[in-house]
């Protein structure tokens, strides 16, 4: 009797337990979107209320073409720019491209001018306020680009829930994202969507924040440090295997910059996590796609802007008419690509000479031995300075 009383107990304690955990995560992750669309929405009106170190982003890194197209883009969707990077892949004309968590748009305006008029740009965002400037400006680039239509809209909804907001799957060239994902309470569905409405041989181009660590649940429950795009960084090597997981190739790396925190208050909640804003591109392969060997490799030169050099992460570079040895995985990523067009393949090299990608490559190991071998290193544009800066 004493015993099926327990039993009865403890069965209605566990239920109670195991709904309450799970109405706590749909809690939880609804107070991290409602935080998130408050801090974007209403605390932050423009960039300069980041107080952060100036945005810069590495002037090597700026071609001619994306130089100019940024310099077209009206100046208030510019001044609420609060991005982390550059998302601006190489052969971007006529793509139809997605920008999860757009802002005010800065990045889809000059996208907009650099994919053409044949080619589209979609802009998603959660927050009104944001999705409200982005939406004032369309006319205003249509007729600067001089375009007879728009090329680019922008969609309120969430980057969890791509194909619920109304995207099709298998739609899009490329996917962009500036320090966003890292705002997100899940980070996979955000990739799984990705991996959805992104066309075979289609690529995620994204900068965000990472950390050097997995982060501790204190950490990641401060609230501020979540909206400064902190304590929701992914430790980098999870973004490997959610890659994995969704069926990405393996995360390239482009580019990455330290993040400095110079405030104590948030070092003594962080406790020696290191963060850094890096660049990667995660290719989508169409399903059964053909392997290819190791080989040489031709690029063709005719990527506008990129007439000199392709690059295709960033320790592989093919300067355009040289004969490049690359690796089984990367020949296999190349030719079932959207760029697959722009080389020559010669399968005939040995693989042995070629050059292969990094397992798993640490972008603080990449910072740390550039840092060791004297060369300059440009801090993030984002990342908490003395007040309360955010991306
Ligand atoms: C740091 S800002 C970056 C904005 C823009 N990419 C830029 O570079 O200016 C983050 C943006 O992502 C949006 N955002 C964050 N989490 C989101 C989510 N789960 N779904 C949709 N939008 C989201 C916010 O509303 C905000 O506009």
């Amino acid at each position: 009797m004493w015993s099926s009383v327990t039993r009865n107990i403890s069965r209605r304690l566990l239920d109670k337990f195991v709904i309450r955990s799970a109405l706590t995560t749909m809690a939880d992750s609804t107070e991290v979107l409602n935080n998130v669309k408050d801090y974007y929405g209403k605390v932050l009106q423009s960039t300069a209320d980041l107080k952060t170190q100036a945005c810069v982003t590495p002037g090597k890194a700026l071609n001619k073409q994306v130089k100019s197209a940024m310099s077209e883009v009206h100046e208030e969707v510019t001044a609420r720019y609060y991005g982390c990077g550059l998302i601006i892949p190489p052969g971007v004309q006529g793509a139809r491209v997605l920008d999860l968590g757009s802002g005010s748009g800065r990045d889809c305006y000059a996208l907009s001018r650099l994919v053409g008029k044949s080619g589209e740009v979609v802009g998603v965002d959660m927050t009104s306020e944001q999705i409200d400037v982005a939406n004032q400006y369309i006319q205003y680039h249509t007729d600067k680009f001089g375009y007879d239509k728009p090329n680019v809209s922008f969609v309120q909804g969430y980057i969890e829930k791509l194909v619920e907001a109304g995207l099709q799957p298998n739609c899009f060239d490329i996917i962009v994202s500036n320090c966003v994902v890292n705002l997100s309470p899940d980070k996979k569905a955000v990739l799984s969507e990705g991996f959805k409405v992104l066309k075979p041989g289609g690529e995620l181009y994204f900068s965000d924040v990472y950390s050097d660590t997995e982060l501790s649940d204190e950490i990641r429950k401060d609230n501020v440090l979540w909206g400064e795009c902190i304590s929701g960084a992914l430790h980098w090597k999870t973004l490997h295997s959610l890659a994995k997981e969704v069926g990405f190739t393996k995360p390239h790396l482009v580019s990455c910059s330290p993040i400095d925190i110079d405030r104590e208050d948030f070092n003594k909640v962080l406790g020696g996590a290191k963060f850094c804003s890096a660049t990667y591109r995660l290719f989508k392969l169409p399903e059964n796609h053909q392997k290819y060997s190791g080989g040489q490799v031709i690029y063709n030169g005719e990527i506008p802007g990129h007439e000199d050099t392709f690059q295709l992460d960033h320790k592989t570079e093919l300067p355009a008419g040289d004969p490049v040895c690359l690796s089984a995985e990367l020949v296999t990523v190349l030719r079932n690509s959207r760029l697959a067009e722009e080389f020559e393949f010669d399968p005939t090299a040995q693989e042995v000479c070629c050059l292969k990608v990094a397992e798993g490559e640490d972008p603080f190991s990449v910072i740390q031995d550039k840092e060791q071998r004297g060369e300059k290193i440009e801090s993030a544009c984002c990342g908490p300075s003395n007040k309360s800066g955010c991306c």
